[in-house]
């Protein structure tokens, strides 16, 4: 058994947990990241890959833009299609320039890691048997195994930045936290094809048949979705039967639909909407999917990811520079007001967008009205754009210790 020590112990190497070591980094406060998988599993993990504007903002202030500026595919619009039709929503016009950029979460992801390597600071891939203890001391420890090798890492403060299946929030004992928590009675299989993107821009469908979604990942890959019924088996989506459900869901009345290609990756995945509140414990505080999730309609998991460790870098700061406590007691209250506001959009945009199961004739030409007024009307675009692009992050990046 080794001892280590650290100031803040992270728990994941999920974006969470990446971006939370590099702000943690550049205010010279040294933590160690503890990752369960290896690096080639992490960064070849297929995940979404919507940055919302002060995403993109965040990583260029924090000098991790390389990849993203060249690589990113910036979007100034987007399309909802229904009857046939592609209406297209003018993010930039209706928010004052913003935009969102699409780059894949894995890519990110390689980006972070690369940047954690420049600093030196430690990174463990692979780790087994990681658990957490001590939470309500000044003290905590995270203790786990590497290489053989039992660690015990003592730390001010523990991050839970490990995701939806991680160990850190089933570590807060029994009645702390608030579970809020939907289902929804479908998921999305999701398809990478070798096809160049047939639109410059993403299209969200509304079909008789369910929802249907186009997007990418680069020139030459075209990343597409349905929605499936619940705990669908892949097995029964044969290459062949998938496009042609894909492009009877999107084809529009001017000819338009996705290019075919060769499929390379296909999964599906479940939906939810989930709040774990208060997202602290003592000294362990969650972020990310560990703390919340939500179904992918919005595009929202990654930016709540980042907007969560902006605050708690900010908390942190205060914290060692001069012994206040004041931002890591609201750490949690800050978070909650922009995860709910996103929780609540993911879930208008899915509810719009997707077919229900029990649905009445009533409500399907209620989410036709919907979907008209949406595209048009300039004041309920605009509010989809704003919330699309992403809301104000609730700490400016100074206040993080980031030159802006
Ligand atoms: N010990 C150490 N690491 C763990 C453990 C554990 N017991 N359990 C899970 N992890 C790791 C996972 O392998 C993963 O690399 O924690 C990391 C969590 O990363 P994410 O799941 O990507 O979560 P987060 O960093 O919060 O990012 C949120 O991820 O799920 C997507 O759509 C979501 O885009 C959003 C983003
Ligand atoms: C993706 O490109 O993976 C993607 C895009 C938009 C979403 C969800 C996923 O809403």
């Amino acid at each position: 058994m080794t001892s280590i020590r650290t100031q803040v112990g992270i728990v994941g190497a999920g974006p969470a947990g990446l971006l939370l070591g590099q702000l943690l980094h550049l205010n010279g406060i040294d933590s160690v990241i503890v990752e369960n998988r290896s690096r080639e599993y992490v960064i070849d993990r297929v995940r979404a890959g919507v940055l919302e504007q002060g995403t993109v903002d965040l990583m260029i202030a924090m000098g991790v833009s390389a990849g993203l500026c060249r690589a990113g595919l910036r979007h100034e619009g987007l399309y909802l299609s229904f009857n046939g039709q592609r209406h297209r929503v003018d993010l930039a016009d209706l928010t004052g320039g913003r935009a969102i950029t699409v780059y894949g979460q894995n890519e990110v992801v390689r980006d972070l890691i690369d940047a954690r390597t420049t600093t030196t600071r430690p990174l463990y891939f692979d780790a087994e048997r990681v658990s957490i203890r001590a939470l309500d001391t000044s003290g905590p420890i995270v203790r786990f195994s590497h290489g053989g090798t039992e660690h015990d890492l003592h730390c001010d403060f523990v991050a839970g930045c490990d995701g939806f299946h991680g160990i850190c929030r089933p570590s807060i004992p029994a009645g702390v936290q608030t579970i809020y928590e939907r289902g929804y009675p479908f998921g999305w299989l999701g398809i990478l094809a070798e096809a160049a993107p047939s639109s410059d821009e993403l299209v969200y469908t509304y079909h008789e048949r369910g929802f249907a979604l186009f997007s990418m990942r680069s020139p030459t890959v075209t990343r597409l979705y349905l929605q499936v019924p619940p705990d669908e088996a892949i097995e029964s989506w044969p290459d062949d039967r998938i496009w042609e459900e894909m492009l009877e869901r999107m084809r529009t009345g001017d000819g338009w639909q996705p290019n075919r290609g060769r499929i390379i990756q296909k999964s599906v995945t479940p939906m939810r909407s989930f709040v774990a509140a208060p997202m602290r414990f003592g000294r362990l505080f969650l972020a990310g999917d560990a703390a919340h999730i939500v179904p992918p309609t919005g595009a929202k998991g990654l930016n709540l990811a980042a907007s969560d460790v902006l605050v708690m870098a900010r908390a942190l700061r205060e914290f060692y520079e001069d012994g206040r406590t004041e931002w890591l007691d609201r750490y949690s209250d800050v978070c909650l007001r922009r995860v709910w506001k996103a929780q609540r959009f993911s879930w208008w945009m899915t509810s719009t967008l997707h077919r229900f199961p029990d649905e009445s004739a009533f409500d399907h030409q209620r989410q036709i009205a919907d979907l008209d007024y949406l595209t048009s009307s300039r004041a309920a675009s605009t509010s989809l754009a704003e919330q699309y692009v992403g809301l104000p992050m609730e700490v400016s990046f100074e206040a993080a210790g980031l030159r802006g």
